[in-house]
Parts: C-alpha cells; sequence; structure tokens
C-alpha cells in the first residue's frame, strides 16, 4: 500500500528544511509519471487553459473543465499529494458557493485545492474551507486570474513597501489556515524575506532560491508548449521535438507502406483466405 503524502508532511518538509517538489498535470498518464518520479505535489493548474487547452489566459476556464482534469489526475498519482486549481471566479463574495465549488473538486479525488489572492472574500473562503476540511495553498505575488487587474506579466514586490504587502497578505492566508502559499513572480530577495517570517511551506515559482520549494508547468519543463519560455522556466527535455520526430516517422512510413508491416498484422486463417480470393 503506498502512503499519499499528507499536509502534515509537507509541513514537516518545510520544519526540517527538506525541499519540497511540485509540478503540474493535467491528464492521468503524466499524473502516474510524475507520481512515479518522486514529486511531492501535483498541481492541476488552470494553466491548463493555456498550455493544453489553447487559450490565452487561464481565465477562459470555469468548474466543469477543472472537475475533468482534476478527475485524471487522481486517478493516476498514487503517492503525490494533488492540489487543483480553483478556476476563475469559482471563488468570490459569494462563500458558500465558493466552498461549495472548492467542495467539488475535493470530491474529483484532490487532497487540496489552490486560491489566487488575499481579498476579503478569499481568506473568508479559506477559512471557511478549512472549517469544513478542504485544505488549501495560497497563491499571491503574480496571480495569473488577476491579469488584467495587475496589467501585465510583472514581477511582483520589487520594492520595501510591496515586499511588506505581501508578507502581510502571506500573513493573512497563513492566519486564515492556507496549508502552504505559491509564491510566482517575486524576486529571490523578498520570497526569501517572507519564507523565514512564515510558519506554513512557500512553492516558488520565479521566486528565486530560498522558498520551501518549487512549482513549474510541467509542459513548460518537458518543452511541449513552445509559445515562449519564462525566465523562471529550466528545460529538462524536449518534448516538442520528440513528438514532431515521431509523428513525421510514422507519417513517412504510412505514405511509403513501410507501415504497417508483417509484425502489426492480422491474417484469416488459409480456408478463409481461399474462399475470399480463389473464389470466382
Ligand atoms: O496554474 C498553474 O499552473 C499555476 C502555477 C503557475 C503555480 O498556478
Amino acid at each position: 500500500m503506498i502512503k499519499k503524502i499528507s499536509v502534515n508532511t509537507i509541513q514537516k518538509m518545510k520544519n526540517s528544511g527538506e525541499k519540497i517538489s511540485m509540478i503540474t498535470a493535467y491528464d492521468c498518464s503524466m499524473a502516474k509519471y510524475v507520481d512515479e518520479a518522486g514529486i511531492d505535489m501535483i498541481l492541476v493548474g488552470d494553466s491548463v487553459a493555456m498550455v493544453i487547452l489553447g487559450y490565452d489566459t487561464t481565465c477562459a476556464i470555469g468548474m466543469n473543465e477543472m472537475k475533468i482534469f482534476t478527475k485524471a489526475v487522481t486517478t493516476g498519482a498514487k503517492r503525490s499529494l494533488v492540489v487543483a486549481d480553483m478556476p476563475f471566479l469559482s471563488v468570490g463574495p459569494d462563500i458558500a458557493q465558493s466552498v461549495k465549488n472548492a467542495g467539488e473538486l475535493i470530491k474529483c479525488g484532490a487532497t487540496a485545492v489552490k486560491m489566487e489572492g488575499a481579498s476579503d472574500s478569499i481568506l473568508k473562503t479559506i477559512r471557511a474551507c478549512v472549517d469544513c476540511g478542504i485544505p488549501v495553498c495560497a497563491h499571491l505575488g503574480f496571480t495569473p486570474q488577476f491579469l488584467n487587474t495587475i496589467g501585465g506579466y510583472n514581477v511582483q514586490g520589487k520594492t520595501f513597501e510591496a515586499t511588506e504587502k505581501l508578507l502581510e497578505d502571506s500573513y493573512a492566508v497563513q492566519k486564515a489556515g492556507a496549508f502552504a502559499l505559491v509564491l510566482e513572480m517575486v524576486p529571490e530577495e523578498s520570497a526569501k524575506y517572507i519564507t523565514e517570517k512564515l510558519n506554513i511551506p512557500t512553492i516558488g515559482i520565479g521566486a528565486g532560491r530560498y522558498t520551501s520549494g518549487q512549482v513549474l508547468v510541467s509542459d513548460d519543463v518537458l518543452g511541449k508548449y513552445s509559445e515562449f519560455k519564462p525566465k523562471f522556466v529550466r528545460r529538462y527535455a524536449d518534448m516538442k521535438k520528440l513528438i514532431i520526430d515521431g509523428v513525421s516517422g510514422y507519417n513517412n512510413d504510412v505514405k511509403s507502406g513501410a507501415f504497417p508491416s508483417e509484425d502489426e498484422i492480422f491474417h484469416v486463417d488459409e480456408e478463409c483466405k481461399t474462399q475470399l480470393f480463389c473464389a470466382k
């Protein structure tokens, strides 16, 4: 029986200084491989909207899509802790509805949900979710669902005042009951300052070396999403090339007749063959 990583394990890792690894996955087979590779947490990110569905922003998807991707990932993940993203507008002023939405993702097998921001309604939702038994990972710094109010893909917390505001928000999500905090596109010094002050672990994406862990989008890490590569991404594979090379090989073999070969076909027995081809 494989022991699933829990929110307690994640907190213990922070306390002992062991780095926490997190990566996104959006389907069952990817979740299986990520799990096998030893990743601690899988994020069913709303980045699925851009990297899988081809939309321009993460704001383009809702609960129905997130439920399908979450179900697929939780079917594949046996050991890693699965966090499902709350999509744009699934958390808002209606706290009861927000908790219900979070619960839908837990019913799809996720252990926790992630929500962006630290507004009054987000803080109330974090508190209400935790009260109902739903662990919440908070997300501050650059928050893609707020792209239109932030005004662009900008690094957050670049000044002392901005870092202090980020720390204030970080304290607020911790106080509301979040078990972890994703910090996105924050200068290394600001992320370090915040990480050292919090009790809960911070998971950085473009937040430098001193957060409690790191998260990246799998399609970026594996070179499958090639629209653009943010500065903070390190590529470990070139899946785009692998896919194009593999599919070109198949295409060429189909066109030339080299596929299928004798080894890849079924035959009828001799009697049937005679009936099929020797009949008048
Ligand atoms: O949706 C996502 O993949 C995320 C990560 C960028 C943290 O929120």
